[in-house]
């Protein structure tokens, strides 16, 4: 018999601090960097976005989302046997959130470890988590994508510091005799570094270069909508099925026009597209599992749908798992 894995259980968790565009755009006005509700909205379909407090970690968030997947999966955290977390934003350079994570679950034993691969890391996560779990090395596990990006922003650059949010997703992905999840495709391309990056590093004893995100906005987006296209096309060739067998597209959340121009491509309607980022912002690896939570518990995504879930960002990485929730 084949054994595949399937999720059982989602959770997301957003800090309390919620900034509209107005309050963001007058916080921003106040230190004398010039934007509008207008051109975030026009440009990104962002509207609002959440921010930590100080004190606040990305396993503290990560813990929140945990605990509402496992109690959605209906198990309990020593049920889980593989923690993986993605995320750009630990709480520290070592040891990873994962076991920062694992021991605030109270549990302990399982591997844990994080996943970098920027906005695209929540589909890496997943995708070795199916790996592992298909091969029998893991039969329950816990598939996290947490960030803290208010940390990384340079509120002096109107370009990147009104994009992004905080928050985290998190699913129980459990062994299964049917799937679950069809097929998994990732890709990189190291040369496009430069294009999203957090160039600084710790080094001495200090922190040496910027530690703080620069984009290339428009280079970003030119090869977003490329590789999304591509991505969602190789999923679907590997697992024998086409667009019109997609019920939801779940892209990562970074701009509705990058969501609009793939919708377009994949002859998908923007009624099959779940949107989040109008009230998260761009919160990285945890974009997709948020999203996905989100439309779970609001009852859009149901039982037996097919989900096409699709990440893209630094590095370049990017990548899609198609599955049946
Ligand atoms: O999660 C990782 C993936 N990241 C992404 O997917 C981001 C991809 N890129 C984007 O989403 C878009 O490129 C942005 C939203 C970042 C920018 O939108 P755009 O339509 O590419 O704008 P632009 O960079 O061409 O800038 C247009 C104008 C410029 O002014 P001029 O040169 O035309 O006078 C900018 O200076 O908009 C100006 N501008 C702003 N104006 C008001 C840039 N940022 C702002 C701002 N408020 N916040």
């Amino acid at each position: 018999m084949s054994r595949f894995s399937r999720i059982t259980g989602t959770g997301s968790y957003l800090p309390p601090r919620r900034l509209s565009n107005a309050e963001l755009v007058a916080e921003l006005a106040a230190k004398g960097v010039e934007t509008s509700d207008d051109w975030i909205v026009e440009r990104t379909g962002i509207r609002a976005r959440h921010f930590a407090e100080a004190d606040v970690g990305v396993s503290d968030l990560a813990l929140h989302a945990c605990r509402k997947a496992i109690e959605a999966a209906g198990c309990q955290a020593a049920d889980i046997d593989l923690i993986i977390v993605a995320t750009s934003t630990p709480d520290m350079v070592f040891p990873s959130s994962a076991c920062i994570l694992q021991n605030k679950l109270g549990v302990a034993g399982c591997p844990a470890f994080d996943v970098q691969a920027v906005c695209s890391g929540f589909v890496y996560a997943l995708t070795l988590a199916d790996a592992l779990i298909k091969t029998g090395s893991a039969s329950r596990a816990l598939v996290v994508g947490a960030e803290v990006f208010s940390r990384i922003l340079d509120f002096s650059d109107r370009t990147t510091c009104v994009l992004f949010g905080d928050g985290a997703g998190a699913v129980v992905l459990e062994a299964s005799d049917v799937p679950g999840i069809w097929a998994t495709d990732l890709h990189a391309d190291g040369k496009h570094v430069d294009i999203l990056c957090v160039p600084g590093h710790v080094s001495g004893g200090k922190a040496s270069g910027s530690p703080l995100l620069t984009m290339d906005g428009q280079a970003v987006f030119k090869l977003a909508v490329g590789v999304l296209e591509d991505a969602a096309r190789a999923v679907l060739a590997k697992a024998g099925k086409t667009e019109a067998d997609v019920d939801w597209l779940i892209p990562h959340q970074a701009n509705i026009r990058i969501m609009q121009s793939t919708a377009k491509k994949l002859k998908l309607s923007m009624d099959k597209v779940v949107v989040t980022v109008d009230q998260h912002g761009n919160t990285s690896a945890a974009s997709i599992p948020l999203a996905l939570d989100t439309a779970v518990r609001s009852g859009k995504i149901k039982k037996g749908d097919t989900l096409m879930l699709e990440g893209v960002g630094g590095g370049f990485t990017w990548g899609a798992v198609l599955l049946d929730y």
